[in-house]
C-alpha cells in the first residue's frame, strides 16, 4: 500500500519556522549554536520543544535520563502495538549548527503533527523519540545508551562533563533523579522500528547530485584520553635541556595522528579536539598533557588496529621525550548495519516521490546505532552544503529538507501499517 495514496504531506511552512525558532536558541552573535545538553539553553529548547507538543494535543512522557517520546492520540488497538520511532537530538556540539539533530526531531515532530491532524489508519502507533546529550557531553550517545544497555549508579556516578561538571549534580540542577536514570533500558521487542532523519554532514550526497542518502550502516568508533606525565618547572630558568614538558609530547602526538590512520586505511580517521593542559600557566612548564582522541572506521577490528597504533605512538614519543604516559580508552562501538527492508522502504518512498537517491554508510556517530540493537532501524540522510557540519556554517537547502520530510512520513507509514 503506497502512503501516497493519502495524499498525506508535511507542512513545509510550519517545519521551517520551528527549524528557524529552534536555531536562535542558543545562537551565540558568531551564528553558531551552544546548547550543550541539560546546559540552560538545552532546557530552554526543551521547554520550547514541549510547548509545540502541547499547542498540537501530543502527549509526552519523559524517562529516567530525560529522554522524549511524544505520541499522537492512538486508538487503544493501535496503542497496544510496538511503537515506530523517530527522532534524534536537540543538543550541539559547542558552537555547532543549526541542523544536526535538529532536523531529525523536528521532520519527526511535523510527522506526528500530521498523523494527529488527518488520522491515517495504522496497525502500530508512530512517536517522536528525542534522544538526551547525543552529543555526548556526559557519555557516547548518552540517551539512546541507556535504553539499548542502561547505566549503574555508579557508572552514572562517575560520569562528568566537558566543563569538569560531575553529570549527578547538572541532573541534579535540571530536576533529573539518578535512581530513576538506571531504569532506562528497553527489551528487544518492545518497539517495531526506528528510523532517524539526518544532515549528511559530509559531502558524498552533493558531489553525486542526489538528493536522498538511505544509510547502509554507521562506522565502528573509538575513542579516549592520552595522559602525558612530565614535570612542572619554571619557565623562566629551566634550561630547555632539562625539561620534562608533558605538551611537547602532546604536540609530537598530534602531528602523527594523520599518518597513523593513513597506517590502518585510506577511511580512517583520527580527531583530536581537546587538549588539556596542567598547571595551565603561562609561566610554568607543563606537568601534563591530556589528549582526547577519536578515531573511526568501518570495521571494528581498524577501529582496534588505530588504538593500538596510537599506543605504540604515544609510547615512543614519551621514551623520547623521557616522561611518562598513561591510556583511558573507551570501549570500542561496533559498526552498524542498519534494516535491509528499511533501507528498501526508504528508497521505495524516495522513488515514489520522484526523487534521486542512492546508499552511502555514516561516517559520524547517530543514536540509531544504539536503537538497531533494539529494533529494526534506518536512517534517511539529505545533502548537507559543501559537507560542513559541526560548525556554524551547517546547512542544507529548504527543498532538500522539505523532501527528507516527507521520505520520512512516507517511510512511518509504510512501516505502521506493514503486516
Ligand atoms: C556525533 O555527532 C558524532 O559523530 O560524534
Ligand atoms: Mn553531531
Ligand atoms: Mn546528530
Amino acid at each position: 500500500m503506497s502512503p501516497l495514496a493519502d495524499g498525506l504531506s508535511v507542512n513545509g511552512p510550519r517545519l521551517a519556522h520551528d527549524l528557524e525558532t529552534l536555531g536562535r536558541i542558543g545562537r551565540g552573535p558568531g551564528g553558531g549554536i551552544n546548547r550543550t545538553s541539560f546546559s540552560p539553553a538545552d532546557t530552554e529548547a526543551r521547554a520550547w520543544l514541549l510547548a509545540r507538543c502541547a499547542e498540537a494535543a501530543l502527549s509526552v512522557t519523559v524517562d529516567g535520563i530525560g529522554n522524549l517520546i511524544v505520541s499522537p492520540a492512538y486508538t487503544a488497538t493501535v496503542a497496544a502495538h510496538p511503537a515506530v520511532w523517530s527522532g534524534s537530538h536537540i543538543d550541539t556540539v559547542p558552537n555547532g549548527g543549526a541542523f544536526d539533530g535538529a532536523l531529525g526531531v523536528l521532520a519527526a515532530l511535523e510527522c506526528v503533527r500530521r498523523i494527529q491532524e488527518e488520522g491515517p489508519e495504522l496497525l502500530r502507533p508512530v512517536r517522536l523519540v528525542v534522544y538526551t546529550d547525543e552529543e555526548g557531553n556526559y557519555a557516547h550517545l548518552f540517551g539512546s545508551s541507556a535504553l539499548a544497555r542502561g547505566f549503574s549508579r555508579a557508572e552514572l556516578e562517575a560520569l562528568t562533563g566537558r566543563d569538569g561538571d560531575r553529570f549527578a549534580d547538572t541532573f541534579a540542577t535540571v530536576g533529573g533523579d539518578i535512581t530513576a536514570a538506571t531504569t532506562t533500558r528497553l527489551d528487544a521487542g518492545y518497539l517495531h522500528a526506528t528510523v532517524e532523519l539526518h544532515i549528511e554532514q559530509g559531502p558524498t550526497l552533493e558531489e553525486r547530485g542526489h538528493q536522498i542518502g538511505v544509510v547502509t550502516g554507521i562506522v565502528a568508533l573509538g575513542g579516549g584520553v592520552v595522559s602525558f606525565l612530565g614535570r612542572a618547572d619554571h619557565a623562566g630558568t629551566t634550561p630547555m635541556t632539562r625539561r620534562k614538558n608533558a605538551l611537547t609530547a602532546a604536540g609530537a602526538l598530534l602531528v602523527a595522528l594523520p599518518e597513523l590512520a593513513a597506517g590502518v586505511s585510506e577511511h580512517a580517521v583520527v580527531t583530536s579536539g581537546i587538549v588539556a593542559v596542567e598547571p595551565g600557566s603561562a609561566n610554568v612548564v607543563p606537568a601534563i598533557a591530556r589528549v582526547t582522541v577519536d578515531f573511526r572506521e568501518t570495521q571494528a577490528d581498524r577501529v582496534t588496529a588505530l588504538e593500538t597504533a596510537i599506543v605504540d605512538e604515544s609510547q615512543a614519543i614519551a621514551a623520547r621525550y623521557g616522561l611518562d604516559v598513561e591510556f583511558a580508552f573507551e570501549l570500542t562501538i561496533a559498526p552498524t548495519l542498519l534494516d535491509v527492508g528499511i533501507q528498501a522502504t526508504i528508497a521505495e518512498a524516495a522513488a515514489a516521490r520522484g526523487l534521486s537517491f542512492s546508499s552511502l554508510p555514516s561516517g559520524a556517530g547517530h543514536d540509531s546505532q544504539n536503537m538497531a540493537r533494539l529494533a529494526p532501524t534506518g536512517m534517511i540522510f539529505v545533502p548537507s552544503i559543501g559537507g560542513r557540519s559541526h560548525c556554524p556554517e551547517e546547512s542544507t537547502d529548504w527543498p532538500d529538507i522539505e523532501n527528507g520530510a516527507n521520505v520520512l512520513l512516507d517511510t512511518l507509514l509504510r512501516l505502521a501499517r506493514a503486516v
